[in-house]
């Protein structure tokens, strides 16, 4: 078969327009977008206005309308070209997908339909039904933030709400607090309560955001500064100074220097979804990176690494997600490798030791990344579990899991190997963003790319020998990867011990101490306590996990009980609550219950209740979402439904 064969195979089976939108987007080039949104702290709403410089790509029969994206908004008033169009219409409600606005260009201006250049604008607002903010009293006063990935654009603003379409944007923000939203600040920002931010390089909807509340600002490097509320300002500003321009330079030297100025990031109220979002200028983080520790500026790298993968180059649908992500987990393991290179050659390891101890920390992170393809693998929807996914009435948030990431990215590392390393792979990467930079692209055309750089360089037969069927469509796990466990065998020595001790059943003493871990580092700890969780289920027959034992771990392992890490705090209450055999009044459960009801981070949060389902009761878990289901945010909050069977 040929490359352009097999290509158009691949295209052929997926879908060619984008199936989580109702809009007629490919219709249109958006050649600009002004997108003003003002605040009304008292009412909980935002009231906007949405300019869109469009031009019509149609040449023979010009389309008739243009067709948007809403979601429970309320439209106020709609122009083309400067005039009023009252024959605008909402299609009913579709659940998820919501009403198509259909804006007709012929009904009061003749014209309209034979130009090709068109401006359309809407007046709206928000209701409360809206997915993609959340209005909360914050530490210091009134707050609003929004996330509108995947698809929840649509209901903070009428869009082509797919990721296929990008748009340069000026933004407007209007209000009584400062505002934040996804492009670089204008100067006199703030001396009313205007604040203008422009967005040169074209973005996709999804990357729309808006922050206001009682923000401060620290510098975190040259070119960054992070902002969060006063109190934990300080806090925010340790946590990444040490690293973030560090990590601003390795990317540039794995792909290509930094287009956007500036990375900023913000931290926000615990009820953040998300542990990062990848906001151009902005990126949004969770505060539970804020440990103290250092050990969580990973999501820094993460967010900055999408910078290139998904915010310069950005997959053309949801259904290949993993464009996005495990191109960004790929790039962000390279970061991580490359950090820790960097740091053994400054203890003074020469400069071989160094790199192999670089690809040892990366290895070292491949591994937790592979443990948990497995076990989402082994629970989740298989058709999610496909690198390549069908979205056809379908919500991309019930997709969503480490599949796109981890699949993804130990698909870019299988290619890597396959090819020759990471001397033949970097030329590629710089390639490939080079080549798709401002666009959008789909999974076949990253095959198309492959070839369209390997095949004059003689590698096809390596690039034909992959079967490509199978790690695109199919379901499960891919072959598994030869990885250096030189940091993970120390972890796995201890953790064998444990589950000998309960296998050989002899309970009198407890023969361990939190001095015998004293030597792991951050990351070794959360391997530990995943490792442990892997051992005690694979425990049966006669042998067994003893409740009272594990009733003793808080009291030979102090440091993880107190941990205020997420991370830990996640990890170490389900060897606990799982294996423990605990009684919903007992402090470990309610102190675990408060905690889940003050986090809002959906990594912890949903794999919590869960967890309070299995190893408490239904009921329990249901009484403590009750209590603080108004906390979370309502992405989050659907999602916990679910899981609880509530929905
Ligand atoms: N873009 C994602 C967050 C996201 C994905 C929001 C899908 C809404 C829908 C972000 O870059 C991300 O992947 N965050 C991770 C960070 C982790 C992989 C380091 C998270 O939130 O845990
Ligand atoms: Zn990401």
């Amino acid at each position: 078969m040929t490359a352009t064969e097999l290509v158009k195979n691949i295209a052929r089976k997926s879908h060619e327009l984008d199936p989580c939108t109702r809009s007629n987007y490919s219709s249109f080039n958006v050649n600009h977008t002004e997108l003003k949104l003002s605040v009304d702290f008292s009412k909980k709403k935002i009231d906007g206005v949405v300019k869109y410089d469009l031009t019509n790509k149609s040449t023979a029969s010009a389309t008739d309308e243009v067709v948007l994206d809403t979601r429970d908004l309320t439209i106020k008033s709609v122009k083309v070209n400067g005039a009023e169009v009252n024959s605008y219409e909402l299609s009913s409600a579709v659940p998820i997908y919501g009403s198509a606005l259909h804006i007709p260009l012929a009904v009061n201006d003749a014209k309209v339909n034979t130009t090709k250049k068109l401006d359309v604008e809407i007046e709206f607002e928000t209701t409360e039904k809206c997915t993609a903010i959340q209005f909360i009293e914050g530490d210091t006063g009134p707050y609003v933030f929004s996330q509108c990935q995947a698809i929840h654009a649509r209901s903070l603003f009428p869009c082509f709400d797919t990721p296929a379409v990008k748009s340069p944007y000026k933004f407007i923000g209007i209000s009584s607090s400062k505002v934040t939203m996804s492009g670089l600040p204008q100067p006199d920002n703030g001396t009313t309560d205007k604040y203008v931010f422009s967005q040169p390089i074209p973005i996709p909807s999804y990357l729309v955001s808006i922050t206001s509340g009682n923000l401060a600002k620290a510098a975190i490097g040259p070119r960054s500064d992070v902002y969060s509320e006063e109190p934990n300002l300080a806090a925010c500003q340790w946590e990444f100074e040490k690293d973030m321009e560090n990590y601003l330079q390795i990317a540039e030297s794995l792909v290509f220097d930094y287009e956007w100025e500036r990375f900023d990031s913000l931290v926000l109220p615990s009820s953040f979804p998300y542990g990062g979002m990848e906001i151009p200028n902005m990126t949004q983080l969770t505060p539970t990176l804020i440990c103290g520790d250092r050990t969580q500026t990973k999501v820094m790298a993460h967010e900055l690494a999408h910078s290139w993968s998904g915010n310069l180059v950005t997959n053309c649908s949801w259904e290949h997600f993993w464009l996005n992500e495990g191109w960004t987990v790929y790039l962000e393991r390279r970061i991580v490798g490359a950090i820790a290179q960097r740091e053994a050659s400054a203890s003074g390891k020469s400069a071989e030791e160094a790199e192999k101890y670089g690809e040892q920390m990366r290895h070292f992170n491949l591994i937790g990344g592979w443990n948990a393809l497995v076990e989402t693998c082994e629970t989740f929807d298989p058709k999610f579990t496909k690198l390549v996914w069908d979205l056809e009435n379908g919500d991309p948030d019930d997709a969503f899991s480490r599949i796109p990431y981890e699949k993804g990215s130990f698909f870019l590392f299988k290619l890597e190997n396959k090819l020759g390393g990471k001397k033949e792979f970097d030329p590629f990467v710089k390639f490939y963003f080079s080549k798709f930079r401002y666009k959008s692209l789909n999974s076949a055309e990253f095959v198309e790319t492959l070839y369209e750089f390997y095949e004059p360089r003689g590698k096809k037969e390596i690039l034909d020998s992959i079967n490509w069927e199978r790690e695109l469509f199919e379901s499960g796990l891919p072959d598994k990867p030869e990885l250096d466990t030189t940091l993970a065998d120390e972890v796995y020595a201890y953790g064998d011990k444990w589950a000998e001790y309960f296998e050989a059943g002899d309970f009198q003493s407890v023969p361990f101490n939190e001095t015998d871990i004293d030597s792991f580092e951050g990351e070794q700890n959360m391997l530990l306590l995943e490792y442990l969780a892997d051992k005690f289920k694979a425990i049966a027959g006669d042998a067994s996990v003893s409740p009272e034992i594990i009733k003793q771990f808080p009291k030979v392992y102090p440091k993880f009980a107190n941990s205020k890490n997420g991370e830990i705090v996640s990890a170490w209450n389900n060897l606990l609550l799982s294996y423990g055999q605990y009684k919903s009044e007992d402090a470990v459960v309610q102190e675990y219950a408060e905690w889940l009801g003050h986090t809002g981070r959906m990594k912890y949060a949903r794999p919590g209740y869960k967890l309070l389902k299995n190893g408490i009761s239904r009921d329990f878990a249901i009484e403590v979402f009750t209590k603080y289901k108004q906390f979370y945010h309502p992405i989050c909050r659907t999602m916990i439904e679910k899981d609880l069977d509530l929905a």
